[in-house]
């Protein structure tokens, strides 16, 4: 799988362990920083990685910043991405089979090493069950075409 990964200056550490794990695991990665304990503003990262996301350059992305709220909140601006942080097993796995999450966010100030690992890997080996799943996530699709339509006028 191709996928797309970026931190903050909070998650630059942790993004270093998951780009290998990724590797290992034999995905093509795409990096796109940052490298460096110097502050960078999250919503720049965030933006490189769900605009790869949502014109289908990469097939999912993961972000990591100190909570793993800011990157999520900034992905799901751009169309077609669906980002949500995910703290454990569970959400990992139902973000994939009930939402076909296409970025994970994460907290490297609030997850282990060891989770995050775990949590990575049951996300990329999880399908989306589809069914009455897609039914709900085609209607978040259309939600987000209609509320990007000018309002009437007036
Ligand atoms: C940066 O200080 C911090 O705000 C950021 O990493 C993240 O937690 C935002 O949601």
């Amino acid at each position: 799988m191709r996928i797309a990964v970026g931190s903050d200056h909070r998650g630059y550490q942790i993004r270093a362990k998951i780009i290998e794990l990724l590797q290992r695991l034999g995905h093509d990665v795409v990096d796109v920083g940052t490298d460096r304990p110097d502050p960078v503003d999250y919503p720049d990262i965030a933006a490189m990685v769900a605009e790869k996301v949502s014109h289908k350059e990469v097939e999912r992305g993961v972000l990591i910043c100190g909570t793993g709220l800011g990157m999520c909140i900034a992905a799901n601006k751009f169309p077609g991405v669906r980002a949500a942080p995910c703290h454990d097993d569970l959400t990992a796995e139902m973000s994939r089979r009930h939402n076909d999450l296409n970025i994970l966010c994460l907290s490297a100030d609030l997850l282990g090493e060891r989770l995050i690992d775990r949590m990575v890997e049951l996300w990329l080996e999880t399908p989306f069950e589809g069914g009455r799943h897609a039914r709900r996530v085609d209607r978040i699709t259309q939600i987000e075409r209609d509320s990007c339509q000018p309002p009437p006028a007036s």
